[in-house]
């Protein structure tokens, strides 16, 4: 028995939407841009997309951009933002500690250029607090990006409260909601963001397609430049296929949003309870209220999360330490870290993300061999210790 509790990295493609690409693939072979049959074609299948992606994020499809997937809309977001500003005197930007790398490196590679960047730490929560960004904004700040759902811990930022204070300084609010698109109801109106970004591949939708989505009258600066497409906000001949895939994702998880949430949600509780109840020393990082339904990240005392990934990956179950990109190194999780987390607690923690195909019968049985893995790994280590 393979179990996947590892959606945060990635979602399987659910068949309806295989079915769509593959028929795409085949029949819509024409160039959006083209005049001809062929091309309006594509073009019309592109706009049924627009309508049921934009119609998930509550945005008016004339304010959607399709990108290449999730990094490239925070690159987009981030970068078109900064450059656009360059004129005016602000070169401030500030983004949360626990943003994905998307965000960091990109704030990283404008620090480079001399902007001034500002990364805020969370509470032990994990949760950003409006009065930390109070602090930090000033007049010269551009614009403040913080993450809607955070990838490892699954808590779930207050976008509408930071948002407003990012514009009562005049600056421009983008959220990378990426982990909470198709999880949670997401509505750009309420969130009251000018940028957000989101990718197909999280909400059982083919990787490499995303799209940013950009309030009508903000100013924002083409990265990718060439031909006319996406209104000129993107250019190069669009991935009919893949933004036809992420069109039917984003149909079905709006669909499904209420009852799958309350589903995985439930699914996730009973994981997360037989995990704590059936292991010593364990104990959930990040604030289990404000969170997204299908993430627990749980931190299992003397144990190197490395090992125990691997040990579950043995038994046949994919979980993960963190984020993707950096899973597979010993590098301490940065989010535990921003929460104040002590060293030994960034290492020891595993994050388990349910979805649409997980079961009750998975859960189960990784609450029943964990705690012969955890007990064998600790026993190891303490070998280790007196025999050193
Ligand atoms: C919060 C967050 N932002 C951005 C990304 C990058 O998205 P993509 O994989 O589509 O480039 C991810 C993917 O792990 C993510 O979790």
């Amino acid at each position: 028995m393979r179990i996947y509790f590892d959606y945060n990295a990635t979602t399987p493609l659910l068949p309806a939407v295989a079915d769509a690409m593959a028929k795409a693939s085949i029949e819509l072979y024409g160039n959006a841009s083209s005049v001809h049959y062929f091309g309006q074609q594509s073009k019309a299948a592109i706009d049924v997309a627009r309508s049921s992606v934009s119609a998930l994020i509550g945005g008016d499809p004339s304010e959607l951009v399709f990108t290449g997937g999730g990094t490239e809309s925070d690159n987009f977001a981030i970068r078109g933002a900064a450059e656009a500003l360059e004129p005016t005197k602000r070169r401030h930007l500030i983004a949360s500690a626990i943003e994905h790398e998307a965000v960091l490196n990109t704030f990283k590679a404008l620090a480079k250029r001399g902007w001034k960047t500002t990364l805020l730490d969370v509470d032990q929560s994990g949760i950003l607090s409006p009065d930390q960004l109070k602090k930090a904004i000033t007049d010269d700040t551009a614009l403040v990006s913080v993450m809607h759902a955070n990838n490892e811990i699954g808590t779930i930022q207050p976008i509408a409260e930071l948002a407003a204070i990012a514009h009562q300084h005049g600056a421009l609010m983008h959220t990378d909601a990426v982990q909470s698109v198709g999880k949670i109801p997401v509505d750009v109106r309420a969130l009251g963001v000018d940028l957000l970004s989101l990718s197909a591949h999280k909400f059982n939708g083919p990787k490499g397609v995303g799209a940013l989505w950009v309030k009508r009258g903000t100013r924002l600066q083409t990265i990718q430049t060439g031909g006319k497409h996406e209104r000129g906000r993107r250019a190069g001949t669009e991935n009919v296929a893949g933004i036809v895939g992420m069109g039917v994702a984003a149909k079905l998880a709006a669909e499904k949003l209420s009852s799958e949430a309350t589903r995985v949600g439930a699914l996730r509780d009973r994981l997360e309870e037989g995990i704590l109840r059936a292991v010593t020393g364990t104990a959930i990082n990040g604030a289990r209220m404000s969170r997204v339904p299908n993430t627990t990240n749980i931190s299992f005392d003397r144990i190197e999360a490395e090992s125990l990934l691997i040990a579950l990956d043995l038994e046949g179950v994919a979980v993960s330490t963190g984020s993707a990109c950096s899973s597979g190194t010993l590098e301490p999780s940065h989010v535990l870290k921003a929460m104040g987390f002590p060293p030994h607690r960034t290492q020891n923690s595993l994050r388990f993300s349910l979805g649409v195909f997980s079961t009750q019968e998975e859960v189960d049985r990784v609450v029943e061999i964990l705690p012969r893995l955890v007990e064998k790994l600790r026993s190891l280590s303490k070998k280790v210790a007196t025999a050193s």
